[in-house]
């Protein structure tokens, strides 16, 4: 049986324990996509979880769907995440960057460029978005020409590279939750009759070409992916091949040697169990909704090698000391989770030490 709070490997890191940060968008980014001048406080503070995995982060212009959501493809971009990597590794912590398009999940009004969504088919996500004039309706998407897709590609490439070079550890491709990745899986938002849509095996393609054009930058040691099995989030109505699609990736993914394959699982069912079997690298595993006494027992039942956790490390900077020591969590606000360039909500939930 394995402890939580034993060591692990990822690519050549050792970690201290086997707890992680959940990516989460906290919306607090420069106008231009540049991290936010208190990004390297948030990421700082929260060390001692080991390894960071940072908010959604675009690759491109087209990537972004929030407001003010940071990117990694400028030179402005790396200066500013260098601040963040900096701080984090003086810390003590690996910090991972999620790079995140959005694809049909975005309205002209977040983006720098004001343009339609891009998306694999002209298919909206029946969803409103936040916006600064509030919630609006996402419009219909563009479907990316092969030429585009094929160029998207490139930019997720592009986009982790500058990644290494504002000093990240690595990155992970978000494939989960209804973003452009999981678009293309899905057969109701992906109805592409080129060799990017149809079957089962070309759906998954451009997943699959973005991590091995990414591995083939920056190395696969520090590539990642993070997918959500049977999740319909944003629009998405996962198809009858559902559990073998997953099957699959894992298989693909698992001839990689990628860092570590990041799984968001909702379900109680044995195909987690076999994403495990199939995948032979670290499986990271977010389950949402964990309570503290859940805190381990994934990795004690052999289902993961790294917990990850979202809003218990938000709330809690502090947050190994607390689940150590038995100490009760801060109070979540959940209504500051994307509240601008603010401190109150970010920076500012005391750790216990300071309490
Ligand atoms: C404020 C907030 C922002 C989030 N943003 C992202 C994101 O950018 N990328 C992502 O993959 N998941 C995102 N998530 C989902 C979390 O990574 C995680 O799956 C979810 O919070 C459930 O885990 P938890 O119960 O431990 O918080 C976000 C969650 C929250 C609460």
């Amino acid at each position: 049986m394995t402890n939580i709070w034993s060591p692990i490997k990822i690519g050549s890191f050792e970690l201290p324990h086997r707890l992680a940060m959940a990516p989460m968008t906290r919306s607090r980014a420069k106008p231009d996509g540049t991290p936010g001048d208190l990004a390297p406080d948030y990421y700082s503070q929260r060390a001692t979880i080991g390894l960071l995995i940072t908010e959604g982060t675009q690759p491109s212009d087209d990537g972004q769907g929030y407001p003010a959501t940071p990117g990694i493809y400028t030179d402005a971009h790396v200066a500013g995440w260098r601040k963040v990597t900096d701080r984090v590794h003086a810390a003590g912590a690996r910090l991972f960057i999620q790079l995140m398009h959005v694809g049909r999940r975005s309205h002209p009004d977040n983006t720098p460029h004001h343009r339609q969504p891009v998306a694999p088919s002209a298919i909206g996500p029946g969803e409103d978005m936040f916006t600064m004039k509030g919630m609006l309706p996402v419009p219909e998407p563009r479907a990316l020409t092969t030429a585009e897709i094929q160029q998207t590609v490139t930019e997720f490439a592009h986009a982790a590279r500058r990644a290494i070079e504002a000093g990240a550890d690595g990155v992970e491709v978000h494939g989960a939750n209804g973003y452009l990745v999981h678009q293309f899986l899905a057969p109701d938002s992906n109805h592409r009759t080129d060799e990017y849509g149809g079957s089962m095996e070309n759906r998954a393609r451009f997943a699959i070409e973005v991590v091995h054009a990414i591995a083939d930058a920056i190395g696969p040691e520090r590539t990642a992916i993070r997918l959500s099995p049977g999740i319909p989030t944003g629009g998405i109505a996962e198809g009858t091949d559902n559990d073998d699609l997953y099957r699959y990736l894992a298989a693909e993914f698992g001839k990689m040697g990628l860092a570590y394959l990041h799984i968001l699982y909702l379900r109680q069912d044995p195909l987690l169990a076999e994403i495990r079997k199939t995948f032979p690298g670290v499986l990271v595993l977010n389950r949402p909704g964990r309570q503290r006494d859940q805190v381990g027992a994934d990795v004690a039942a052999g289902l993961a090698d790294i917990e990850a956790l979202g809003v218990m490390a938000l709330a809690d900077p502090d947050l190994i000391q607390r689940l150590k020591t038995g100490a009760p969590f801060n109070e979540v606000r959940q209504a500051l989770f994307y509240a601008g360039g603010s401190a109150e909500g970010y920076t500012d939930y005391p750790s216990l030490n300071a309490a």
